[in-house]
């Protein structure tokens, strides 16, 4: 979480650079935000030759603009963070950067100091710590050490003193940035005499297409000669590979939608015609891949596991074949039985949740084989598969992710009947999908869940269920629906509604059912009946109606893909809920599309 941004170069607009990098970066953490750069004018109010600058502002960064005169000023160099606070509350005072006593100094960070109340007790008296956050140790670490040390020593001397998983960029007023890594996402871009760094590369993309990924346990120097890295146990110099990204910058607008969320929803159908060409392939070898492992474990978190276990349903019911699902924070307890025959297979839309890396690393250690399944090229989970599929669900913007769920989901179908030699079949499927999809996604259809959104925006509870491959759907549309309504909603087995959440449900409580036309029909309308005669609302979602049924919202049958229109209706519910109640769909609160703290 918490996005960093930094320029360094000949052009004389660094405020405004880190500013517009930050807007990019703004998915990763959006409750305060803030610049500082290297002011080389003197004024009345500023003798000094050069100082560091500071603005910082409480909110979401979207459209604001620098209120002080940073923006204006010459300066060829600065640092930015757009924050997802982890200690200490939403402020000013407590946004990044911050500075060190005589303002020679700002940092800006990414992650958490675990150790930071030792550190301080450590630290000199004299240091006068404005903020209540870990980050501001750093800085004034970095003070201390520069009394005997020059400044890329004393950051890694400092940072070398950090426990956990941190990111870190320091200006000095000297004009030279020192960033150091260990967990955290950090890019580096060379471009023509500039040069920048970005928790992700999407933020130098519209500048330069040369980007060095700095490595955990590396550091390095931007300044006017370029980027040097060096090896933060050694402090010796690194070779590094320079790597052309063949992106396109990123499609940061909405379009002709209001939100992003709205926009990748209806981007759904060209997603699975798009997986249909450019994941064939991949799903051959991922099925090959399988046949050979002794043992294939899937990891994800949140919405990502959710296809994880859509995938595992896949495999048994269509390719008979045995998969273990695991939430990736999980894995880490168990994953004692890894082998060099392993095969983890993670699957993540940003490429960075760090709950994911984590057990990847572990499991890398023990000699597993890692396969990346990732929306990010470059991301670190991307960089750390030996086999490695890019979704090309194009970039996800809305923190709740709803076309990536779908392309995983695709790219899981395509595998399965790839696993039987069938993939033709399952092309097929996706095309059907990719229809009923489009076909929901007509006004008509549209205004029907609109008016389900209008009767379910007033409960306090919502309850969803579903069987078989129905139920990771049950269980994805209550994380869409919660996440971003903020409504209580309760994803559940059909069969397990009666072992204690049905003691829950009284009149008007509502439940959404999913009820496909396959082998879980029978058993989940007699579930829906049981809510119905407690006095529960039922929302019915597939191709039959039912009596069961206080509403229905008809989804054509497309065989065993039905999962994947199957989840649309919810998408939509969620994104109306949130409008309905004023919320802002695309940035819930407390939440970041990238997770990178544990
Ligand atoms: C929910 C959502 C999250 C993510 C989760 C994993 O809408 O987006 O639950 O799915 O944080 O993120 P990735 O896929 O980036 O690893």
């Amino acid at each position: 979480m918490c996005g960093i941004f930094g320029y360094t170069g000949t052009k004389k607009t660094a405020a405004n650079r880190v500013l517009k990098g930050l807007k990019t970066l703004e998915y990763r953490g959006y409750d305060s935000w803030g610049v500082a750069v290297v002011s080389d004018q003197k004024t009345e109010s500023r003798k000094a030759d050069k100082e560091i600058l500071v603005e910082k502002q409480v909110g979401k960064i979207g459209n604001s603009v620098l209120k002080s005169d940073i923006l204006n000023l010459k300066s060829n160099t600065g640092i930015g963070h757009t924050r997802w606070a982890t200690h200490g509350g939403v402020t000013d005072t407590n946004a990044h950067p911050h500075l060190s006593c005589d303002s020679s100094l700002a940092i800006v960070h990414n992650g958490i100091v675990e150790n930071f109340q030792k550190l301080k007790k450590g630290l000199n008296k004299s240091h006068n710590f404005k903020s209540d956050t870990d980050t501001e140790v750093i800085v004034h670490l970095i003070e201390d050490e520069m009394k005997n040390k020059g400044f890329s020593e004393a950051v890694r001397s400092t940072f070398n003193k950090l426990d956990g998983l941190n990111a870190i960029a320091a200006l000095s007023s000297s004009g030279e940035i020192v960033v150091a890594k260990n967990g955290s996402p950090i890019v580096l871009g060379v471009g023509s005499g500039e040069y920048f760094l970005s928790s992700d590369a999407t933020a130098i993309i519209p500048h330069t297409k040369k980007v060095i990924f700095l490595e955990d346990g590396q550091f390095a120097i931007l300044n006017k000669k370029g980027i040097s890295v060096y090896s933060l146990a050694s402090g010796k110099k690194v070779k590094t590979e320079v790597q052309i990204l063949d992106w396109k910058a990123v499609e940061s607008t909405t379009g002709k939608f209001p939100h992003f969320m709205i926009k990748e929803i209806f981007e759904q159908p060209k997603v699975l015609r798009n997986a249909i060409i450019s994941l064939e392939k991949p799903a051959i070898d991922m099925a090959a891949s399988i046949k050979e492992a002794r043992g294939t474990f899937f990891i994800a978190s949140g919405t990502a596991f959710h296809a994880c276990l859509a995938g595992t349903y896949l495999f048994s019911k269509i390719a008979h074949h045995h998969v273990n699902t695991a939430v990736a924070s999980e894995f880490n307890y168990l994953e004692d039985f890894l082998t060099k025959q392993s095969l983890i297979i993670a699957l993540s839309q940003s490429g960075e949740t760090i709950d994911v890396v984590e057990p990847l690393n572990r499991a890398a250690k023990k000699g597993a084989k890692i396969a990346a399944v990732v929306n990010s090229l470059g991301s670190t989970i991307y960089r750390m598969g030996s086999i490695k599929v890019l979704l090309g669900a194009g970039p996800e913007i809305a923190v709740a992710s709803t076309k990536a769920y779908v392309a995983k989901v695709a790219f899981l179908m395509l595998v399965t009947y790839a696993l039987i030699g069938r993939i033709e079949e399952a092309k097929k499927l996706l095309i059907k999908s990719a229809k009923e999809i489009e076909r929901l996604l007509r006004k008509e259809n549209i205004s029907e869940i609109k008016k389900i959104a209008k009767t379910l925006a007033k409960s306090e509870h919502i309850y969803t269920i579903g069987r078989g491959v129905s139920y990771p759907t049950a269980l994805e549309s209550a994380l869409k629906m919660k996440e971003v309504s903020y409504i209580h909603t309760e994803g559940l087995a059909g069969g397990e509604l009666k072992h204690g959440a049905i003691a829950l449900i009284s009149k008007g409580t509502p439940c959404i059912v999913y009820a496909p036309d396959d082998e879980t029909f029978e058993s989940i309308i007699s579930n829906a009946t049981e809510i119905k005669s407690r006095g529960g609302l039922i929302i019915g979602v597939g191709p039959k109606n039912s009596e069961s049924f206080d509403h229905w919202v008809p989804v054509k049958d497309v065989g065993e893909a039905s999962l994947i229109p199957m989840v649309v209706p919810a998408q939509l519910l969620a994104y109306f809920l949130a409008l309905g109640k004023g919320w802002d769909p695309d940035k819930p609160r407390n939440l970041a599309k990238s997770v990178t703290v544990k």
